[in-house]
């Protein structure tokens, strides 16, 4: 399929995820064939203010193509700066966010908030449009509440400010993460526009994807929480999607992915803030195997590499 003049390849884009999907969770889920990246939401205003975390965030890199940088906020006039800006980090697309249900997003008028105003969500498109080179696409949820359902009305503005794409989560502001996810809604928005629609919520293996496709006709999907601890969903739905057998990776392999990752997310932060982060996604990499309530505890005290790859180790004896 195809983002304006980006294409698209494989079947499953990896989600933004704010404080998991860093450049190194994304590397190592391109190297499973996922179809798209997007960075951690970035703030408008704090690029506007110059702030050097909302910087360090839009960082890209040549293994993870094609890359978009999310940007999230309220005001048209700070996305036509912050979209300006960040054209020097390269990126494939830009994204905005008019989803995150964070109170501390949404309190100032930013993420699903936007989903109460349709007309702002065209404005604030056609001032990323118009700032930036590459195409711009939109992520929105199904609604704020179950009384106000405004996916479709929000995506047609953004279509019609320019758009190269829409995904739809399917589930309102007020559900955050619980579920269902509501499949309608993403065929209601795809039979709606002309640009292509990406479907998103709770697709965790082939069988879900293909789910995903045949009801609601998208052009892509998008993998968030199905892919913690578990990046080769990807090679998975890619497979299933082909017709292609798939096996689960063995024990061993899925320890060296984990450890390759932990070293990738040490080699750009540092091992000290690289370990205090690995640590969650060591949990999620060892959800599910034998001894897992000790392993946790193991785990959430680690703090270097060198302990990773002994408990590692011991995850491979115990698990073969
Ligand atoms: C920890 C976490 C962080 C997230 N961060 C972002 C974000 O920065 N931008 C965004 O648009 N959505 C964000 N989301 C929402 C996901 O992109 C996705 O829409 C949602 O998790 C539903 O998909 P899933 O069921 O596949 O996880 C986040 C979700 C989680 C769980």
């Amino acid at each position: 399929m195809k983002i304006g003049n980006l294409t698209i390849n494989t079947y499953a884009s990896l989600a933004p995820l704010a404080g998991v999907a860093d450049r190194a969770f994304r590397e190592i889920c391109a190297q499973f064939g996922a179809a798209a990246f997007t960075s951690e939401m970035v703030s408008a205003k704090g690029i506007v203010y110059g702030d050097r975390k909302s910087a360090e965030l839009m960082v890209l890199s040549e293994r993870e193509r094609p890359a978009g940088i999310q940007l999230f906020g309220n005001d048209p006039a700070d996305f036509d700066k912050a979209v300006r800006f960040a054209m020097r980090f390269s990126p494939d697309f830009i994204d905005i966010n008019m989803g995150c249900p964070a109170p501390k997003v949404t309190k100032n008028g930013a993420g699903s908030s936007l989903l109460k105003d349709a007309a702002l969500c065209g404005r604030i498109t056609a001032a990323a449009v118009k700032a930036s080179d590459v195409p711009v696409t939109v992520k929105i949820r199904k609604g704020w509440d179950n009384t106000r359902i405004t996916a479709a009305q929000v995506a047609k503005q953004c279509e019609e400010n320019g758009a190269a794409a829409v995904t739809v989560h399917g589930r309102t502001r007020e559900q955050m993460y619980a579920p269902p996810v509501d499949m309608d809604i993403i065929r209601a928005v795809k039979t709606a526009l002309r640009i292509p629609v990406i479907g998103n919520g709770d697709v965790t293996d082939g069988q879900s994807a293909a789910e995903m496709y045949k009801y609601t006709n998208c052009d892509l999907i998008a993998v968030g929480r199905g892919a913690l601890g578990r990046p080769w969903v990807f090679a998975q739905i890619n497979a299933y999607m082909t017709g292609v057998p798939w096996s689960e990776p063995d024990i061993r392999t899925k320890m060296d992915v984990m450890l390759a990752h932990a070293a990738k997310i040490c080699a750009y932060k540092g091992e000290r803030i690289g370990m205090n982060e690995a640590r969650k996604h060591a949990i999620w990499y060892t959800k599910g195997l034998r001894g897992k309530a000790e392993l946790r505890r193991r785990m959430s005290e680690i703090t270097s590499l060198a302990e990773l790859q002994a408990v590692a180790r011991e995850i491979i004896s115990q698990n073969t």
